[in-house]
């Protein structure tokens, strides 16, 4: 079985070392205070990080030690080669790196193998073009595509966003929607997966049925059976779209579409005594139909509601 170490750096090899840039920079460059621009992380961990290989043979000889067969070497003070920001020393700093890479790994290009740094500054396109790499759309999109994906995935993970929008469900397919919408309206879109199941939060899918009015404009809406305790249900009734809502026993009814922009209520959430908005997450009162959180800001219309027999009904006009 051949050991590979997929994420070797040159954190620590002479590369990162200063005087190994000073010594084969072009000479305008070689008296700068510093190499690289910094990010300020510690990469070496307060010292913990300390394996400092000072010749490829030491490096080999690690490997060995630690029964790796062949090291992916990528830069680690070239990362923040983008920092840079005068393109000329951009591109002696990259081709200088990539020398002191040719020279190192050199010692067994078998076992060793560099990852090169391309200045982003230069001219990437004839670079690339030259090492015969991404000709075709595919190559591209399929490069580009899954570091597009990792930049999304890190930003829903680690920003925090699912911690403030605890109520947040994420689909795999609706990851971009997610993120092009502004962090405030990082509503739900799309098919929902159970994420973060609460059981305050209930929804049912929607009922339609064809409406026969009374004369006193009672209108059948549901079979009583339809709608549970702490649960909302969206129907039609005379061809309105209504949602009608069981708190705690008591039976209330509304327009279902949002007052906002367009989007079902009955879709959305039960909080306790509130209906969230599964677009926006602005909120309503479903007794008053008041609208209790931005951004909606107009209320919704009720409509008197009763149970007769088995039917829910729901007063029209
Ligand atoms: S559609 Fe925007 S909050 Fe309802």
């Amino acid at each position: 079985m051949t050991i590979i170490d997929a994420d070797g750096h040159a954190a620590g090899h002479a590369a990162d070392n200063e005087a190994a840039y000073r010594e084969r920079l072009p000479e305008q460059y070689r008296r700068r205070s510093f190499i690289y621009a910094s990010d300020g992380f510690d990469r070496h961990q307060n010292g913990k990080i300390q394996k400092t290989p000072k010749t490829p043979r030491q490096n080999l000889a690690d490997n060995d030690r630690e029964r790796i067969d062949v090291q992916i070497i990528y830069p680690t003070g070239g990362l923040m080669l983008s920092r840079v920001r005068e393109p000329d020393y951009a591109i002696a700093l990259a081709g200088t790196y990539n020398d002191w890479l040719h020279d190192w790994c050199s010692a067994d290009p078998k076992r060793l193998k560099g990852v090169a740094l391309v200045p982003l500054r230069a001219d990437v396109r004839a670079a690339i073009h030259r090492l015969g790499h991404f000709e075709n759309f595919l190559q591209i999109h399929t490069c580009s595509h899954a570091a597009e994906q990792l930049l999304a995935c890190t930003a829903v993970i680690y920003s925090g966003l699912l911690e403030t929008y605890r109520r947040t469900t994420v689909s795999s397919g609706g990851l971009r929607s997610l993120l092009s919408s502004p962090p405030a309206q990082a509503g739900v879109q799309g098919k929902r997966s159970e994420l973060l199941p609460d059981s305050r939060f209930r929804r049912n899918d929607a009922h339609e049925g064809r409406s026969i009015m009374s004369d006193d404009g009672w209108v059948k809406a549901a079979d009583r059976s339809k709608l549970a305790e702490g649960e909302v249900l969206g129907v039609i009734v005379a061809g309105k779209e209504i949602a009608l809502y069981d708190l705690g026993g008591e039976l209330y009814a509304t327009d279902d579409i949002c007052t906002h922009a367009y989007a079902k209520l009955s879709d959305g959430w039960l909080d306790r005594d509130e209906i969230e908005c599964p677009l926006h997450a602005g909120r309503f009162d479903p007794k008053t139909g008041k609208a209790t959180a931005p951004p909606c800001t107009e209320d919704l219309k009720t409509y008197p509601v009763r149970v007769a027999g088995d039917e829910i009904q729901v007063k029209m006009e």
